[in-house]
């Protein structure tokens, strides 16, 4: 096995070099954190509760198909903005698979008690609108296959140049060899599970733990290899020797 030339470890490098790759390393640092923070924001709240549990990853993937979005939003998240009263007529519509002629009726109530937040202006779906309203009713699928296509297309090649660099840093560092090629190379095997695992969650709902496997595996991995290399850029006892 071919170990690190000398002049390549981490604490010999050029101060230079050393700043560029800690100025790369938080900023990317700070990425993953606002990722974290992300996934919680909407996949976390995508059952109605905050944290992100099993529930969330199945219904963000597979769907939550015993009802429909509209359905989940007024018996949970927005089970306050409207009197119980007022909520029932709703799911009552929403049941009876959104019936066009009976917005009249309902219309007026969603105008009331939902426009005032669900505005053009909002980036909320406006559910004062019949046909969105209608929309939302239907039974939830989850992510689509489009959608799928395209967020994993994106993952794959962004992830895995973040990984590139922060597995080519890391690699001039002095560490046990053998865990380091598994810490360099566990980031790219928890991607492609990771993105696997939601095609899987999206047809097989009993697949979702794998999504929480690959995002706990390959933070884990960058955590190590950033507070090492952090470290011996740094810290006297590698950059003095
Ligand atoms: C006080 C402002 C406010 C009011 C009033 C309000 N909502 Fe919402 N609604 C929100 C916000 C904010 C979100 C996004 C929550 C999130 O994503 O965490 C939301 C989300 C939703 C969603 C989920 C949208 C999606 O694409 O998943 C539905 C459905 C919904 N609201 C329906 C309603 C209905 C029906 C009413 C009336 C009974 C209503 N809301 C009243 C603020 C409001």
């Amino acid at each position: 096995m071919i170990e690190p030339r000398d002049d390549l470890t981490l604490g010999k490098l050029s101060l230079s070099y050393r700043v560029l790759f800690t100025g790369f390393l938080l900023v990317i640092g700070l990425g993953l954190c606002m990722a974290g923070a992300q996934i919680m924001l909407t996949h976390g709240m995508a059952d109605g509760k905050p944290g992100l549990s099993m529930n969330d990853i199945v219904y963000s993937y597979y769907g939550n198909r015993s009802g429909s979005k509209m359905e989940a939003a007024l018996t949970g998240q927005m089970k306050s903005k409207a009197p119980d009263d007022v909520r029932f007529s709703m799911i009552q519509w929403v049941r009876d698979d959104a019936p066009v002629a009976e917005w009249i009726k309902v219309g007026p109530l969603f105008e009331k008690y939902c426009a005032s937040c669900h505005d053009a202006t909002s980036g909320l779906p406006e559910v004062g609108k019949p046909e969105v309203a209608k929309g939302l009713a239907e039974i939830d699928h989850g992510a689509s296959i489009a959608s799928l296509t395209r967020v994993s297309h994106i993952h794959l090649f962004g992830i895995s140049f973040i990984f590139l660099f922060v597995g080519w840093i890391f690699a001039m560092a002095e560490f046990n060899q053998r865990w380091k090629l598994i810490l360099i190379s566990t980031p790219f095997a928890f991607l492609v599970l990771d993105v696997a695992s939601w095609w899987l969650t999206k047809f097989w709902p009993g697949c979702a733990w794998i999504t929480m496997i690959g995002g706990f595996g390959y933070s884990l991995a960058a955590m190590v290899m950033f507070a090492t290399s952090f470290a011996q850029m740094w810290l006297p006892r590698w950059t003095k020797k």
